[in-house]
């Protein structure tokens, strides 16, 4: 989402699910901007699941407009297919932090505003600074390292090692910009990387991917879409693989190797790229550059199941996650 709570892709999103009708579930209630898209463009109801359970109270104010149209479930997006209790015309994920999660200081995902160095999207549970405070320090590198690509994570790992105890988040992002060089002018923020990373880490994001693709592909029916929003690569490449393997469209192989015996794919996929932002919606917010959708539109078959490996999901290689 953006600074303002315009929801990123939701105009593409609902062109790209057309016609929109039944049963739908939104994994990432937020502020509501997807549900309640949904709800105008048709769906008869909506399921509206988020993690963190101040996003309700935030819907208190206008989500009675739609009555029995819009239940609110608090939960994670990974146990979709039992929250909903019911099969389902459509799923849409939009991923990541909500601006109001970035936006309130408290809650600790921001490099830009001081504050606790907390980052649980649910409020429970060990937070960054539990994590940081007490991990090793190969755990740390490897957590910058393969959650959020940064080539500098031994050092950055060793200098938050030698910072302890952190417990703010302006604390953090200065160590973490002391080890890197000075941004150049219209560069992102060198703490960028590391707070993405951390987040990940703290709420198991990549593990909550996975397991939601496949709790969506047991509650969809056949002809069910599913609609998935991303902002950064790592999360982009476990979707498209997910799709990709599931519609048994991965392609590769080679023509000497025996056939396989493949079960019958669970989804198809009606458009060959990802969908971008509108050149407006580009224009108008800048956050909106990076998104990408991808669709997936479920079959008869029945549903499977998918080797986290098999979808690039990047790992740690000790302990952690
Ligand atoms: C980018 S915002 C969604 C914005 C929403 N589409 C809108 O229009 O307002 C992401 C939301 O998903 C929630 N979230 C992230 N991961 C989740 C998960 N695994 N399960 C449930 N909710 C999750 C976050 O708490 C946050 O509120």
């Amino acid at each position: 989402m953006a600074e303002s709570h315009v929801p990123v892709l939701l105009a593409p999103l609902l062109r790209a699910v057309a016609p929109v009708s039944g049963v739908w579930l939104d994994g990432t209630f937020g502020a509501g901007g997807y549900s309640r898209g949904l709800l105008e463009a048709g769906a008869d109801r909506v399921i509206g699941v988020d993690r963190d359970p101040l996003v309700f109270d935030m819907a208190a104010s206008w989500a009675g407009e739609y009555g029995d149209r819009l239940r609110l479930v608090e939960g994670t997006f990974s146990d979709l297919d039992q929250l909903a209790g019911e099969s389902l015309d459509g799923v849409v994920l939009d991923l990541g932090v909500s601006s109001m999660q970035l936006d309130l200081a408290e809650r600790g995902f921001s490099f830009l505003r001081d504050g606790p160095l907390d980052m649980r999207m649910e409020q429970a549970g060990p937070s960054a600074a539990d994590l940081l405070n007490t991990a090793e320090e190969a755990v740390i590198a490897d957590v910058l390292y393969h959650y959020g690509e940064e080539r500098a994570a031994r050092r950055i790992a060793r200098a938050i090692v030698a910072a302890r105890p952190l417990t703010r988040t302006a604390h953090l992002a200065e160590v973490v910009a002391s080890c890197l060089p000075r941004p150049k002018p219209g560069q992102s923020h060198p703490a960028t990387r590391s707070f993405q990373a951390i987040r990940i880490w703290v709420n198991d994001e990549f593990r909550q991917l996975v397991d939601g693709l496949s709790a969506a592909e047991r509650a969809l029916k056949p002809g069910g879409k599913l609609a998935v929003v991303s902002f950064h690569s790592l999360e982009d490449r476990i979707v498209k693989r997910f799709m990709q393997a599931r519609s048994n469209s991965a392609g590769g192989g080679s023509r000497y190797a025996p056939v396989q015996e493949t079960a019958p794919p669970a989804f198809t996929m009606p458009f060959r790229r990802a969908i971008g932002p509108d050149p407006e919606e580009e224009a108008a917010n800048p956050r909106a550059r990076s998104a990408l959708l991808r669709v997936a539109i479920r079959t008869d078959a029945p549903a499977g199941s998918v080797e986290a490996d098999a979808l690039a999901m990047p790992r740690l290689p000790k302990g952690g996650h």
